[in-house]
């Protein structure tokens, strides 16, 4: 890279404006200096790409920016190095994400469901194309985990990993816990709140805390867990009284994503192939233990 093109602003392209997008486009005006003193380099929104442009919108586009319809104009412009994926769903974040590697982009995504049933040949395609794929705030982004796998614990060997993946069951728990409310209206609040998406199914069922874990296993052991072979129970159906009840033997009930190197499987040596026992599921958790 050129002395002018690491000095010019890095310019990026938001695909997707909803709760992330926008608020990512509104942390990157406001933190503007921070990220100029800690990197060296401005960073300038040149284009946000929604799937309707009349959509009235609480946070305004960073100066400069272009709205668009159009996945071409993000892809194209050669003035864009790195494009944030951030519009969920399979198939169209897929293409854009294709499409903007092929042309030479770097891309950071959230979208765990797309990289855990489907990420193996993008992250291909970034190597052969020596892009950088990043997805740090697809998985436990506030902790945050992903670098820390990567980098720090690259040289240890992980026997467990065990966690509350979903912020949303954990929300629910945790209410129906404390408040003693049933499982529907523990629900309902976390609507209104906003915590809980419209259909909140991919949250309460498991799923979105499965995609997450996919990844986890991915970084922490190197294999590809196929998702569709994860054991997957939510929270569903949960009722008040087996939250009292599990209380009153000293326990809470988690929503909880671990995987584990099978009895037999750990240590396998040499090239065998790793076994692992992973899955997500309200597990019995004592009060006494931090994730309680
Ligand atoms: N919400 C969270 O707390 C959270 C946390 C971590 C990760 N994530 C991940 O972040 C991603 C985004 O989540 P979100 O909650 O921000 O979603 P969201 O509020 O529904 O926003 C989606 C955005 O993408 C745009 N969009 C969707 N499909 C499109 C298409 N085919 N073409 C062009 N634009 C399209 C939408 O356009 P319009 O505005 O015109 O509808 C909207 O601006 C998801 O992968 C999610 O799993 C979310």
């Amino acid at each position: 890279m050129s002395k002018s093109s690491e000095t010019r602003p890095l310019g990026v392209a938001l695909a997707g404006f909803g709760t992330v997008g926008s608020g990512l486009g509104r942390l990157l005006v406001e933190n503007a200096d921070i990220i100029r003193r800690r990197t060296g380099r401005d960073v300038a929104v040149r284009a946000v790409l929604v799937r309707d442009a009349h959509k009235a919108r609480e946070v305004p586009l960073p100066p400069g920016a272009v709205l668009t319809t159009d996945p071409a104009r993000l892809v194209n412009d050669p003035g864009i190095d790195v494009l944030v994926e951030l519009m969920g769903g399979i198939d169209a974040a897929r293409g854009i994400i294709s499409a903007a590697l092929e042309h030479g982009k770097h891309v950071v995504t959230a979208n765990k469901a797309l990289l855990a049933e489907d990420g193996l040949a993008l992250f291909r395609l970034a190597r052969r194309k020596r892009r950088i794929l990043r997805y740090e705030a697809s998985v436990a982004g506030a902790i945050p985990v992903v670098q820390a796998l990567k980098e720090s614990l690259v040289g240890n060997r992980i026997e467990s990993l065990m966690g509350i993946l979903n912020g949303t069951s954990n929300y629910i728990l945790s209410e129906m816990t404390s408040s003693g409310v049933e499982f529907g209206e523990a629900l309902r609040q976390a609507q209104e709140l906003g915590f809980a998406e419209a259909d909140p199914t991919l949250d309460i069922d498991g799923h979105d805390a499965a995609h997450k874990l996919v990844l986890l296993i991915r970084l922490a052991w190197g294999v590809d867990y196929p998702y569709a072979a994860l054991a997957v129970r939510g929270i569903r159906g949960m009722a008040a009284l087996d939250i009292r009840f599990a209380r009153e033997f000293g326990y809470r009930i988690k929503l909880i994503g671990q995987a584990r190197l099978a009895a037999d499987g750990a240590g396998a040596p040499g090239d065998a192939p790793l076994r692992l026992e992973a899955g997500v599921f309200p597990a019995l958790v004592h009060h006494t233990f931090l994730l309680a």
